[in-house]
């Protein structure tokens, strides 16, 4: 379909009087959370910076705050925000808010492809919402998988549903198209382009950086600890928290920054289990440079986080995973990752071994980088503009 935009530029004006007629692709980029609005945003920076596109942010505002910290750091500001966060937020909250609500700004934008990211509900909702209107969605970061649908929970779900949906697959990785083959997905609609999370890390991380919490660390083994995952809380993250501090306590050469995550079922197992505890900062959720530059800063990371599990391979930063799964099986081959569970005592030994055994640290502190070179973002607008630009102009 050839059109128009509404969103006319003075350089598609100008084009259109030279008689050039400018046809621009409508792309409607949805994300909702901290982890999404990352990996995002460089893409939408990217395709903002090509005049064959119209590109049309809608975030659903799962995340609040930690949505709007990232937005602010890679200045992008939405056309529409659905604003659905609430307290304690359900899955079925999320979904149903989201099938509500993006009805009518797919209805009235209607988008030549919408792109969504990853795994969260956000994702999953919103490529639901395009597969009922029909309209096509290309999947960034396609192809990851546990196989297990409880783990993570309810990701794994949500990105093989995408899976069903999507027309155009960014897989990061070789594996990760291979995931999707296995399952029947055609190899033409499938691009292995990297991470764009790399992209971002590419521009956050600084020599010379400081900050006051890294000053507070100074002369210490720096230890960076984030911790979220839902199938965790509860009892797994207890026992996560209290192998952590058992180790902090046993060694006075380490201190520990914890940015917490905003979730209040998170800050009640924290304040349970590891105040009082003059070796670990608990602090609010830093901004992605802070964040980046802290990972730099450490010796080593624990973690049920996904997105960490890409980019601390690249700074060559130890992770214990603490969770049962990993959909991220490069950062493992590649020697930076370890899965450690959330049983107490197998969390306590790994930690302890990794800072009393020089041979284990080193080894896991190579730094490689499974998840590409920083230019993801390029190479997704490059395949749209051959598919949807210079397809179309053929
Ligand atoms: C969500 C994603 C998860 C992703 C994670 C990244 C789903 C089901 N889960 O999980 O895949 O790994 O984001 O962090 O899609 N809150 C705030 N302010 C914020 C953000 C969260 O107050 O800016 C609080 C709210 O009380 C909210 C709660 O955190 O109800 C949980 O947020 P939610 O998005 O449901 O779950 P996450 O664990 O963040
Ligand atoms: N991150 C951040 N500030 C923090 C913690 C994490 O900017 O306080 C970044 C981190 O570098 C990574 C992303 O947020 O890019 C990971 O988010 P999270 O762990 O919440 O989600 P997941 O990746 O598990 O989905």
């Amino acid at each position: 379909m050839w059109y128009i935009s509404t969103k006319q530029t003075n350089n598609s004006i100008k084009a259109k009087i030279k008689g050039d007629i400018m046809k621009k692709i409508k792309i409607m980029t949805v994300f909702g959370t901290r982890p999404e609005a990352i990996k995002m945003c460089p893409l939408v920076n990217e395709l903002k910076s090509r005049t064959c596109f119209d590109t049309v942010v809608c975030v659903t505002g799962q995340h609040k705050e930690m949505l709007q910290q990232v937005l602010h750091a890679f200045k992008v500001v939405p056309d529409y925000d659905l604003a659905l966060m609430k307290p304690e937020q359900t899955l079925f909250d999320i979904t149903s808010a989201i099938l509500s609500k993006i009805k009518d700004v797919l209805n009235k934008e209607r988008p030549d492809l919408v792109l969504v990211h990853g795994d969260t509900t956000t994702a999953f909702a919103s490529a639901l919402a395009c597969f009922y209107m029909q309209i096509p969605v290309g999947h960034v970061e396609a192809g990851l998988r546990t196989n297990d649908i409880y783990s993570p929970f309810p990701e794994e779900f949500n990105r093989q549903a995408i899976s069903l949906v999507s027309k155009y697959n960014f897989s990061p990785t070789e594996l990760a198209k291979e995931n999707l083959i296995k399952e029947g997905k055609s190899e033409n609609t499938i691009y292995i382009t990297g991470n764009t999370g790399i992209d971002a890390l590419r521009t956050t991380v600084k020599d010379g950086y400081t900050h006051s919490e890294l000053e507070w660390a100074k002369g210490s083994r720096l230890i960076l600890i984030t911790a979220h995952r839902r199938e965790n809380l509860g009892e797994p993250m207890r026992a996560m928290f209290r192998a952590i501090r058992r180790v902090i306590e046993e060694h006075d050469d380490i201190k520990a920054i914890y940015p917490i995550h905003l979730n209040p079922a998170v800050r009640e197992i924290a304040d349970e289990v590891l105040s009082g505890c003059d070796r670990i900062r608990i602090i609010e959720p830093p901004a992605v440079l802070d964040f980046h530059n802290f990972m730099k800063a450490s010796y080593m990371i624990l973690t049920d986080s996904g997105g960490i599990q890409e980019e601390a391979p690249a700074l060559g930063k130890p992770v214990l995973v603490m969770r049962d799964t990993t959909e991220r099986p490069e950062g493992v081959k590649a020697g930076t990752l370890k899965l450690v569970g959330t049983d107490e005592d197998v969390i306590y030994e790994s930690f302890k071994e990794l800072l009393e055994s020089e041979e284990s640290y080193k080894k896991m502190s190579e730094a490689t980088n499974p998840y590409g070179d920083g230019y993801a973002s390029v190479r997704i607008a490059n395949i749209l503009e051959e598919n949807l630009v210079k397809k179309e102009k053929r």
